[in-house]
């Protein structure tokens, strides 16, 4: 007898052993066929995962792979000293382990510095540690996974939790801007992703050069005064411009809305769903002056998607620099919480239509799901507000579902609404004279008064005015409403000046006058 139990705990000892050779590193949560991504695959092949963000960095080092880092400011350009600065690595080259070639744009990863108590600029250590993205190219999507210590992965201790993919992010914004019965949100929140990255690819905010709160290789974030321990005086070495994120993340849209299975996934949505980012904000970006504001450059330029959508034209107008800083006095811009500096690092930020928008309606283009009449049909309701315009957004509601004679029943709609903006969508849509040549005129028209307007101060305050209005809109928006996450990362993220919009709403006039609405 006793010997049958000494056999049985040799057994025991062998299986648990035999398991421990097997150990790999596979994520909470992680689907049952599993993820082909390389984050996937690097994970497990270890037999312990990497729980803190040195030793992940160490390990992807280690197998050989490149990292090149950007940064941004989290609390803004010119404020350094708290620390909170997020990095944003781009991995690349041979995962010597694995036999795995990971191209620039197949894993990216964000990680957190901050200060400690001997003013030493470290990692962060507590909270969330890792956020990575990832394509995978058995699933042709991007999936999202976190190192955290957050109470929805696994207690206690930080672990790698993967918490979807590009189509459950689709799944969660079903509702997003569409008709909705009582207990239907626009974020379902199955994943906190999806608050941001809402079109299911990479982001970057500020996409356009000069990318105000980045790290540029000719025009370098202040560190302010602390001094970086020797793991983030490394990687603070091997910091590149952020235009080089900027490259991966249009690439990132354009591959997703390429891919046959994301296609796929859209295509078995509903119209409206499709058609989302045509008459909505779904993602926005963040443009601004090119030139530094302290360079007191004599004109300020003001990016051309604060006046029309790229698609239906662009045109650079610029104002003279002292009635811009009229302007700044009258509304009494200053950066939150502090009364200097009065601007950010650029001036005249504004939020401007998502690329990823654009990108996914060229894709509906390119399936033949809509033409590219239709876009500006659309395009040219209320064009004068290029990126918020509650009456051509509330018309998504409209739509019917695909199919046969889709667009008569979506004109017999059209025809039954009292709004006003669906009358103008009903006349765009069936007027042969209102074709895109016609609206692109019109945008230009309307450009050219701008262009007039430009040099005069008071237009220098009305416009300004609507800027402070359109910033103040977008935590406002249903964009916004993600209960773990909004695309301003609000209220933490220092992003735009305050300053106090005129009273009332405020829009733009085809004249480029400013008019209550
Ligand atoms: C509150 C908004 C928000 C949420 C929620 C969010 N992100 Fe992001 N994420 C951003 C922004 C914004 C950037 C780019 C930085 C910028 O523009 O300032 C970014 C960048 C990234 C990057 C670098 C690559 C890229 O897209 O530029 C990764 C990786 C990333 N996020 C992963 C995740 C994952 C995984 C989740 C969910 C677990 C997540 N993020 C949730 C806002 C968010």
């Amino acid at each position: 007898m006793l010997k049958l139990t000494h056999f049985l705990l040799v057994i025991a000892v062998l299986l648990f052993a035999a398991r421990l050779c097997q150990a790999e590193c596979i994520p909470e949560h992680a689907p049952p066929q599993p993820n082909q991504d390389a984050l996937a695959r690097l994970l497990k092949a270890q037999d312990r995962c990497p729980v803190t963000t040195n030793d992940f960095l160490n390990l992807v080092e280690r197998n050989g792979a490149k990292l090149e880092p950007t940064m941004v400011n989290f609390l803004g350009f010119h404020n350094p000293d708290s620390g909170v600065f997020f990095l944003f690595q781009i991995v690349s080259g041979r995962l010597s382990g694995l036999n795995l070639s990971v191209e620039r744009g197949d894993l990216l990863f964000g990680h957190f510095l901050t200060a400690n108590d001997r003013s030493q600029l470290v990692l962060e250590t507590g909270g969330l540690l890792i956020e990575a993205i990832a394509w995978d190219p058995a699933k042709q999507l991007f999936n999202f996974y976190e190192l955290t210590q957050a109470k929805d992965c696994k207690q206690p201790g930080a672990h790698w939790c993967y918490r979807g993919d590009s189509r459950l992010i689709l799944e969660d914004i079903e509702f997003l801007y569409r008709p909705r019965d009582a207990g239907q949100k626009p974020f379902q929140n199955r994943l906190r992703c999806s608050g941001c990255h809402v079109n299911g690819g990479l982001v970057q905010k500020e996409l356009a050069s000069p990318h105000n709160d980045w790290d540029i290789t000719s025009h370098k974030l202040p560190r302010g005064s602390l001094t970086p321990d020797a793991t983030v005086a490394k990687i603070l070495q091997g910091l590149v411009d952020a235009a080089e994120l900027t490259k991966l993340v249009q690439a990132s849209s354009r591959r997703l809305a390429a891919s046959p299975e994301y296609r796929k996934a859209l295509q078995s949505r509903s119209m409206q769903e499709q058609l989302r980012p045509l008459f909505c904000a779904v993602e926005l970006n963040i443009e601004s002056d090119h030139d530094p504001f302290d360079q007191h450059k004599p004109a300020v330029q003001i990016p051309a998607g604060f006046f029309v959508d790229p698609r239906l034209g662009a045109s650079s107008i610029a104002i003279p620099r002292e009635n811009y800083e009229q302007a700044l006095q009258k509304l009494r811009s200053h950066m939150p919480d502090k009364p200097v500096p009065t601007d950010a690092d650029h001036a005249w930020l504004t939020p401007v239509k998502a690329d990823s928008d654009v990108v996914m309606i060229e894709a509906l283009v390119q399936m033949g799901m809509v033409d590219s009449e239709f876009v500006a049909d659309v395009l040219a309701v209320d064009f004068t507000e290029p990126l918020f315009s509650a009456s051509r957004c509330r018309l998504l509601r409209l739509v019917p579902p695909g199919g046969p004679d889709f667009l008569t029943r979506f004109e017999t709609n059209l025809k039954a609404s009292s709004e006003p903006a669906a009358k103008q969508l009903l006349d765009n849509l069936t007027d042969p004279k209102r074709d895109a040549k016609f609206h692109r005129q019109q945008a230009a028209d309307y450009l050219d008064a701008c262009q007039k307007r430009a040099t005069k101060p008071e237009a220098a305050v009305e416009w300004f005015g609507l800027l402070a209005q359109r910033r103040a809109e977008v935590d406002r928006e249903e964009l916004s409403q993600h209960p773990r996450g909004h695309i301003l990362e609000s209220p933490d993220r220092v992003v735009f000046p305050s300053a106090s919009p005129p009273g009332g709403r405020l829009g733009l006039t085809p004249s480029c006058e400013i008019r209550p609405q």
